[in-house]
Order: structure tokens, then C-alpha cells, then sequence
């Protein structure tokens, strides 16, 4: 607590105010349900109810309970939308207090503002071009509260997907052209950690609200579940490597000594925020190397009472925790404020030919350590089964 005190009041690292806070934490949460919500469906949760057309009780559910996440975290994206926008708007300039920001007259003279010198575009421009489409992608969703949209659920959703993830691209769009080529992977990198993120997060907790739904559905559930699950787990095994690659260049540019992750306010809050995915990491390996080679072993011999306990209790149990650890992870993102650079006084960071070199052999590395991950929760689920006769 003392070293926390320390690097927090010492070092040259200014807290965020309060709303800001809330607002980035709550316009992450918006992303996380709109983009992992869409993601998840089109990548799993489609193509599982797709495959199993002989359990139409259990797809009924399923699809309704998608139907009514996706209208809810539509409503999600609005409010944080809203208040995201208020926030830029209270940080732009010279500032201003929040709560006069978020006057929708002050807003609409924000958005309309003419472009700053040097600017290709106003950057109000691009605002109200990212909220627009905010807005549409929010009544798409929304929509899924009427019964009539409902049957329209693939159709829905698949156009909120692409929309979703524009919502954060086009806030990426520079209003003066980057000075660099650099600065253009800064932007990339930054967009591929956001969007990897919130489809990491936001694809567990969607998993975890339909799994809720395990009163209604019929014995068949299990093998169903179990082949949603293994779906998932691809894309989050993806996730986790988009991630961690590009979490690695935001904390090299943002970090310039391994002990300002103790000594700066940045970095306590970066090795936070790095604990509390390493545990969700851990509770991904344990779901890859304990629960799937068990769920593929009762599938396996038939054993359905097993299997849907395992697909339906014990995993989202599991998730629930992951899906606590990501809301901690969203909680601390907004306190990774300033740098730790300049909080330590270590000069910017510099690329150079050695850190591409060493870019391209972690790309590599962790490319292969995530395929043999695969491959072992594969060869160990095969291995029970053998070990195990079909009952
Ligand atoms: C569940 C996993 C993670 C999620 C959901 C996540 C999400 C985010 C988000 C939404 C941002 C804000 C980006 C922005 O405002 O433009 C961010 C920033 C950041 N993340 Fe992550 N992140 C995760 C894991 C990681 C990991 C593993 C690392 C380090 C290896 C990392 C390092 C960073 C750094 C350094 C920043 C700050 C960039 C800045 O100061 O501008 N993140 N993260």
C-alpha cells in the first residue's frame, strides 16, 4: 500500500478526475458489449445453433436470450456513448467542467466546430461521424427489443457487428496526417489492443448470460454447449495474442525502465492492470487444459449427465470469475493516465531496426506457443478418451 502511495504521489502522476474515470471505463463496457457481444455470435454462437438444427427448443432459447444481450447493449452504447462524448468535449481546449458538457446545445457546437489550422479535417468532423454511427449501431441493436426484429436476429446482428467496430475505428482517424510511418502503427496497434480486448471481455460475458438460460434447456444441452465453448476458445486464444502483442508495444512506447513499473503511477497501474489479465489468462488455461479435454472425454462416451454439468456449471463458473477480472481490468484502464517516461524522465521511446527484429520474433513466438495450445488440449482430451472405455 505504502509503494502505492508513493508511486502514486510522488512520482509526477496526475489521477484522473472522477468522471473521467467513468466515462472511459463505461465507453470500454459499451464497446465490450457491442463488439464482443457481435463478434461472439457471428464467430460461436451462429454457426454452433446453425450446426445443431435437431435441438430446435434449445436454439429457440438460446436465440432469444441473444436477442434481448445484444437490444440491452445497444442501450449500453448510447448512455456511454453520450457521456464519452461529453468527456472530450470537457477535456478539449482549455476544458471545461464535465457537467457543463454534457448540455446537448454545448455538444453540437463541439461537433460543429471548424477545423484547426494544419487540419485535413475538423476534428469535430470526425466525432460527429464516430457518433453518428454510434447511434446507428445502437438503434440496430435496439431494435431487438421488438418482437418482429427478433426473427431478423442474424440479419441484425451481422450489420451491428461491422458497425461497432467503425464506432472505434473511426475515433482513430487522425485530423493532421501522422508525422511517421510509426505513428501510423502507434494508431493500428492501438485499435487492434481495443478491439481484441473488448471481443475478449465482451465475448465472456455474453457466454456467461446465455449460459444463465441452462433451467430452460433440454437434456441435449450439454454436447451443444460444449461445441460453443471449443468455438469461443479459438477466439479468445486470438484475442490473447492480439493483446498481449500489442499491449507489449503500448507499454514499451509508454515505459522506459522495468523498475518505473514500481516507481511511476503509470506503471503500478500497467502491472495491475498486467496481473489481472495474467489471472485471466490462468483461468483461460485452466478452461483449455482442465475443463475441454474433460467435455471432449464426455462427449466422447456418451456421458451426458457429466457433460452438461461441465458445459453448463462448471465452465461459466469459471467465466463468471474471468468476466470479475475483466470489469477490474476495465476499472483500471482509465488510471494508465500521462507516462511513465515522463514520469521517470527516460527519453521517448526510439524504434530501430533491433525492436521490429525483436517485434517480429515475439509475433512468431507467441504464434506457435498459441497453436501447440490448441494442439495439446487436443492431444490430452484424445488421450482421456482413450484411457477411458466408451461407455
Ligand atoms: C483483457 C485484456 C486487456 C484489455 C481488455 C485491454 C484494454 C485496453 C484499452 C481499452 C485501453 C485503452 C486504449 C485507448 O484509450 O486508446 C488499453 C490501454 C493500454 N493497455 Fe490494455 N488491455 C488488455 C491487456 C493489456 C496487456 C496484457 C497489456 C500489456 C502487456 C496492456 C497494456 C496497455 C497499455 C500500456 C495501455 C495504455 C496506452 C496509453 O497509455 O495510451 N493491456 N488497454
Amino acid at each position: 500500500m505504502s509503494s502505492v502511495h508513493l508511486a502514486v504521489s510522488t512520482a509526477g502522476y496526475t489521477m484522473p478526475p472522477l468522471w473521467r474515470v467513468l466515462t472511459k471505463s463505461g465507453y470500454f463496457l459499451g464497446l465490450c458489449g457491442a463488439i464482443g457481444a457481435t463478434v461472439t455470435y457471428a464467430t460461436a454462437v451462429r454457426p454452433t445453433l446453425r450446426a445443431s438444427h435437431d435441438q430446435a427448443d434449445d436454439t429457440a432459447v438460446l436465440r432469444r436470450r441473444t436477442a434481448s444481450y445484444l437490444a440491452w447493449a445497444g442501450v449500453v452504447l448510447l448512455v456511454a456513448g453520450y457521456f464519452q462524448l461529453a468527456a472530450r468535449l470537457a477535456r478539449a481546449g482549455k476544458g471545461m467542467p464535465f457537467a457543463d458538457a454534457l448540455a446537448p446545445g454545448r455538444l453540437w457546437d463541439y461537433l460543429r466546430a471548424p477545423a484547426a489550422k494544419g487540419a485535413w479535417i475538423a476534428q469535430g468532423t470526425v466525432y460527429l461521424v464516430q457518433n453518428a454511427v454510434l447511434v446507428l449501431t445502437a438503434a440496430v441493436l435496439i431494435a431487438l427489443f421488438l418482437p418482429a426484429a427478433r426473427r431478423r436476429l442474424d440479419a441484425l446482428a451481422l450489420t451491428a457487428l461491422p458497425l461497432s467496430v467503425a464506432v472505434t475505428l473511426i475515433a482513430a482517424v487522425p485530423a493532421t496526417a501522422p508525422k511517421n510511418a510509426e505513428k501510423v502503427l502507434d494508431l493500428a496497434l492501438d485499435q487492434v489492443h481495443i478491439v481484441a480486448g473488448t471481443v475478449w471481455l465482451g465475448g465472456l460475458a455474453v457466454l456467461v448470460a446465455l449460459a444463465a438460460t441452462r433451467g430452460r434447456l433440454g437434456d441435449g444441452a450439454g454436447a451443444l454447449w460444449a461445441d460453443l465453448w471449443r468455438r469461443f476458445s479459438l477466439v479468445a486464444m486470438v484475442c490473447v495474442g492480439a493483446v498481449t502483442l500489442s499491449g507489449l508495444w503500448m507499454s514499451w512506447k509508454h515505459v522506459g525502465a522495468v523498475d518505473q513499473l514500481w516507481t511511476t503511477g503509470y506503471g503500478l497501474f500497467l502491472l495491475v492492470k498486467v496481473a489481472l489479465v495474467a489471472g485471466l489468462v490462468t483461468a483461460g488455461g485452466f478452461n483449455q487444459f482442465w475443463l475441454m479435454p474433460r467435455i471432449a472425454e464426455a462427449r466422447r462416451t456418451d456421458q451426458e449427465a457429466t457433460l452438461r454439468h461441465l458445459t453448463l456449471r462448471h465452465f461459466p463458473a469459471v467465466v463468471w470469475g474471468e468476466v470479475v477480472l475483466g470489469l477490474a481490468v476495465l476499472g483500471v484502464l482509465p488510471l494508465l493516465s500521462g507516462s511513465a517516461r515522463t514520469e521517470g524522465g527516460s527519453p521517448q521511446a526510439e524504434s530501430s531496426a533491433g525492436v521490429f527484429a525483436a517485434g517480429a520474433a515475439l509475433v512468431l513466438a507467441l504464434a506457435v506457443s498459441l497453436y501447440f495450445t490448441a494442439k495439446a488440449s487436443d492431444a490430452i482430451g484424445r488421450r482421456r478418451g482413450a484411457a477411458v472405455p466408451a461407455a
